[in-house]
């Protein structure tokens, strides 16, 4: 029923009436009044000026002129009520009063921030992501936003690319999935709404897949690979309704994407009959020219166009190039109105040309501004993010009347940190940010103490706040550490080549450890770090990530126990750099390794296990869940039959917890080599102490489709393995046969 509702909302873009005409009929006689120039300005975006998300161009004088002449289609970074109004009384002025679109980058949240993406991802919970999306939205329309350039829907297997912060990790139907989520999220009841936005898949495509997890770097792979791999995502928020697409920096197989006709035209607005329109990335246009792509800021117009780029984001050619271009009959007249057609449709479906202010409402704005029902849900979600990655003796959870407590490391009294990198609505705004120390302080009783010392900063060499902290940790009862990577460490343009605890930070680790009290490490990072010593020293450790605004109290949370954790790594957590990349969904090879240490002329490293330090699916929970009966409908099945799997979980432990039972498959055999596992199916469940619960998946032909060499994308007759468990490495198999 919800999943009715969801495509009827989306399926309705396009065609509502406004008036007794159609959006299309409306958007014909628009096009119709309009000059060359005023149509190639509906596709021209340029970045407010308080603040840059990439290098501008600055000229702010010329373009708010530009604006009142009509020359302008959407501003990005500019926000709230009474700017938006300003900039948009502008484009009152121009000779259609065609209203500007306002975009900004809404990731983790508004006002009021949630984890980190891929720490959402950790959660497994597409309802808590969808509405975190859902907050978020309605934040930031009450800000007059416009448009999120959200989701990044990219997957990525590098965990030294600073954007897997941003993603939803290396799977792609998790990807697909939370992909989904935040697009319903984000747009609510649909376009139009004054608690919706539009929503942006980006990086279109295959931006996670850059050599060397170096941003902005090349793409080179395989056609069947990036149909299988890295389009998913991205045609589901097609299909879904997704309002608009973001292209990528960088190039695929040597043409960038910014220009690619296969995925912006055959694929996109052919073959995927995407009626949405696509906007570059920053300044991606132009950076054709230093790609090598083309000439001059004429070529690199004249090929973004044909290759279905409609909107330029701080390039700042489209002006400059495209009218000339269509003159001189370079550039078919249609591809401009194709692309202004399909900008002003979503101008329409916004309601701007009824009420261009619309979203500049005072009121809706100071409403959602420190909004106390949706930090109440940061919190909540903050908590269901973490992922419990070692617990031995059961240190955890924290007695809360434990006497004396210390409090180590850099992050322990952050505020700002704890938003992560792109929390754009929050300049120096940090007293809303529950840090770590205060969270843990509320909860502990009150006759017990919480001692701190910082013991270094996050990335220098200077270890002279040692023996203040050594000397702390040999007054406690239990240390509480906190290390990581800094918060701007990852996100944009944030590649790491060592991606270990930064500074000295490990250092400290191992004097605390000297001491021989017990510890509890907690992790803060955007991605997936290294740190063997603490996985093998220390007996509890929690991957916090960035949790946002409520992060304090979400850590304390989980760790006093009152939420028992459930997150599971959605991505897998290499061993050593030269690891990388490590994945779960690999091939076999002519040479698998039997197990982690075989070296016998296999596909191994000669100096490293074979498996990842903490395998994809994995995250441990205060209580025991143990899998039994996994039964199977039929073991031999033929055409469109359902297979009906279930299993049974039962929580064996001292504590009610929440489960992600995850189902695999394997294809033995095929016409292209197939992945050892798949993930096609999970389901996060809650179980009371005690109790058992079955849960049922089902399978169809559907799911064991894949794309071969001439990207037919079908499935074959044969044999597959069927897997069900708590992670990627710990599952039940069984064998199956389904024939065509
Ligand atoms: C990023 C995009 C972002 C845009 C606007 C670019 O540098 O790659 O993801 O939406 O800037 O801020």
């Amino acid at each position: 029923m919800k999943r009715v509702y969801f495509l009827l909302a989306f399926s309705t873009l396009g065609m509502s009436t406004y008036g007794q005409k159609t959006i299309d009929q409306k958007v014909a006689e628009l096009l119709a009044k309009m000059t060359l120039e005023e149509k190639v300005g509906q596709m021209v975006q340029y970045s407010g000026f308080e603040y840059a998300t990439g290098p501008q161009q600055s000229n702010s004088a010329a373009v708010l002129e530009e604006i009142k002449k009509g020359k302008v289609g959407s501003m990005l970074n500019v926000a709230g009520s009474e700017e938006t109004r300003a900039f948009q009384k502008l484009a009152m002025q121009s000779r259609l009063k065609i209203p500007l679109l306002f975009g900004q980058d809404v990731i983790h949240g508004y006002r009021t921030t949630f984890p980190v993406n891929l720490g959402q991802a950790a959660s497994w919970d597409l309802g808590m992501i969808e509405k975190s999306e859902r907050i978020a939205a309605t934040e930031a329309a009450a800000y007059g936003i416009h448009w999120t350039f959200a989701p990044m829907v990219d997957i990525a297997r590098d965990p030294r690319w600073g954007r897997v912060m941003e993603g939803s990790g290396e799977d792609t139907y998790l990807g697909t999935k939370i992909g989904l989520a935040r697009i319903k999220g984000f747009q609510g009841r649909g376009l139009g709404s004054l608690d919706a936005v539009m929503a942006c898949a980006k990086h279109f495509a295959a931006y996670g897949a850059a050599v060397g997890g170096r941003d902005y770097n090349s793409v080179d792979m395989s056609l069947r690979q990036l149909n299988e791999t890295y389009l998913p995502p991205f045609k589901a928020a097609a299909e879904a309704g997704v309002a608009t697409f973001m292209n990528s920096f960088n190039d695929i197989n040597g043409i960038p994407a910014t220009a690619n006709q296969y995925i912006q035209r055959d694929l996109l607005k052919g073959k995927w009959n995407y009626k949405g329109f696509v906007v570059s990335d920053w300044g991606s246009i132009g950076e054709m020219i230093p790609h090598g792509y083309a000439r001059d800021a004429n070529e690199a117009a004249e090929k973004a166009i044909q290759g279905g780029s409609d909107m330029d984001m701080e390039s700042r050619v489209y002006m400059a190039q495209l009218p000339k271009l269509v003159k001189e009959g370079k550039v078919d007249a249609k591809l401009v109105d194709d692309a202004t057609g399909r900008i002003l449709t979503r101008k329409f479906e916004m309601g701007l040309f009824d009420d261009p202010y619309r979203f500049s409402n005072e009121k809706r704005q100071k409403e959602q501004t420190d909004n106390r029902e949706n930090r109440k849900f940061g919190r909540e979600f903050g908590s269901k993010s973490i992922v419990l990655l070692k617990n031995q003796g059961n240190i955890l959870p924290l007695s809360k009347t434990v006497k004396t407590v210390a409090l180590i490391g850099p992050f322990a009294k952050e505020t700002v940190a704890n938003h992560g990198f792109w929390s754009i609505a929050f300049k120096d705004d940090n007293q809303r940010i529950v840090s770590q120390f205060d969270g843990i302080k509320n909860q502990l009783d009150k006759n017990s103490t919480l001692m701190y010392a910082k013991g270094c900063n996050v990335d220098d060499q200077d270890k002279s706040q040692f023996s203040e902290a050594v000397e702390t940790a040999k007054k406690a009862d239990v240390v509480i550490m906190t290390l990581g990577e800094g918060h701007a460490m990852s996100g944009e343009a944030k590649s790491r080549s060592n991606i270990g605890f930064t500074g000295v930070q490990e250092d400290l680790l191992k004097e605390i450890a000297k001491t021989g009290k017990p510890i509890i490490l907690m992790v803060n990072a955007g991605r997936p770090l290294i740190f063997n010593w603490a996985s093998d020293n220390i007996p509890a450790i929690m991957y916090t990530w960035w949790l946002g605004t409520e992060a304090g109290n979400s850590i304390a949370d989980v760790l006093f126990g009152t939420v028992n954790p459930g997150g599971k790594l959605p991505m897998s957590f290499p061993r050593t750099e030269g690891q990388i990349p490590v994945y779960y969904n690999h091939f076999n090879t002519g040479r698998p390794a039997k197990n982690n240490t075989d070296r016998n002329y296999v596909s191994a490293y000669i100096d490293l296990d074979n498996d990842p330090k903490y395998p994809f699916g994995y995250g441990l929970s205060y209580t025991d869940f143990k899998y039994s009966d996994m039964i199977l409908s039929s073991v031999n099945l033929t055409g469109n039959q359902t297979l009906n799997i279930s299993v049974t979980v039962s929580n064996t432990g001292k504590y009610d917890g929440e489960e992600v039972v995850q189902l695999y498959i394997r294809d033995l055999f095929g016409k292209v080599v197939r992945p050892v596992k798949e993930l096609k199916g999970f389901q996060k469940i809650f179980i009371k102490k005690g109790e058992s619960k079955k849960v049922d998946f089902k399978l169809t032909p559907e799911e064991l489709k894949f794309f071969d060499e001439d990207l037919n994308f079908d499935w074959e007759s044969g044999e597959f393995d069927i897997m069900i468990g708590t992670h990627s490495q710990n599952v039940q198999t069984k064998r199956i046969n389904w024939v065509k």
